[in-house]
């Protein structure tokens, strides 16, 4: 089974959906590389590997392109690869600075085209790579630099997805909702009920829901789909939208 389904490269793998993700492609047979720039990594890799998975960790900064290109030339041919890595923070948008702005941009978009870029060139034909970009894409509050970095990460992949289809190389982008991480934790509990408010399915997203999406994008089985960006927001994004169906003007 590892041998088909070959190597996944997953940055940003120490907790969070990243960790969610290297679970499930662990636990379907993969030969994963963890990546993320905390030490914690390497327990999520011990973690499962005690528990017979096949992964191998390592402490990188997908902003230093010289570690990249020597860890993927160290795992080549490279299949699968899941560009999970981001920061966010929230500032209004008369007090984001620029170095806040610059900071976004070169750790969401710019460390995920130096991962995606080093790891295409080493990457079998027919590979996949999927992109963690946001639901607020199509906007969200005190987050103009976070927004513009995932929105950036949405038009890299499509470019990318045409760029790299004389190799049958699919790229596609999942825009999640709100999850349960510590992207969610720095909120306070306030602000966290009023987020599960407005969830049409009456929950928060689990990293597990984000790791179901990302096994299907980059499956093999995946031999059609290009270009695309899957929401997976639990249904946050339909008709008005913000409001659950009992507070809707409309019902
Ligand atoms: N949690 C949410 O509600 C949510 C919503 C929409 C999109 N996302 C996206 O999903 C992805 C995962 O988010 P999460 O909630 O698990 O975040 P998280 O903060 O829990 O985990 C992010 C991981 O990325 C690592 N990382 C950050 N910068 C790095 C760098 N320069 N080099 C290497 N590793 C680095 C961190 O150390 C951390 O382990 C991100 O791309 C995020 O933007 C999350």
């Amino acid at each position: 089974m590892s041998d088909e389904l070959g190597t996944a490269i997953v940055t940003g793998a120490a907790k969070g959906i990243g960790r969610g993700i290297v679970e499930r492609l662990v636990g379907e047979g993969y030969h994963v590389v963890a990546l993320d720039r905390l030490d914690a990594v390497h327990d999520v890799a011990d973690g499962l590997r005690a528990a017979g998975g096949n992964i191998e960790s390592a402490i990188i900064d997908i902003r230093d392109r010289e570690a990249i290109a020597a860890l993927m030339d160290k795992y080549a041919p490279i299949d699968v690869i899941i560009n999970n890595a981001a920061i966010t923070d929230t500032h209004p948008f008369e007090e984001l600075t620029e170095d806040d702005f610059r900071e976004a941009f070169d750790i969401n978009t710019v460390g995920t085209f130096v991962v995606a870029q080093e790891g295409a060139r080493r990457m079998r034909n027919g590979g996949r790579i999927v992109n963690l970009a946001s639901r607020s894409f199509a906007g969200a509050p005190n987050m103009g630099h976070y927004v513009a970095s995932k929105t950036a990460v949405v038009g890299l992949t499509r470019a990318m997805a045409i760029d790299l289809s004389p190799r049958d190389i699919r790229i596609n982008a999942i825009a999640p909702g709100v999850v349960d991480t510590d992207m969610l934790h720095y909120m306070s509990d306030e602000m966290q009920q009023k987020m599960l408010s407005l969830q049409l399915l009456g929950r928060i997203g689990q990293p597990e829901d984000i790791a179901r999406a990302v096994s299907f994008l980059c499956s093999p089985d995946n031999r059609y789909i290009t270009g695309h960006v899957l929401v997976v927001d639990g249904g946050r994004s339909l008709g008005q939208g913000q409001l659950p169906p009992e507070e809707s003007p409309y019902a």
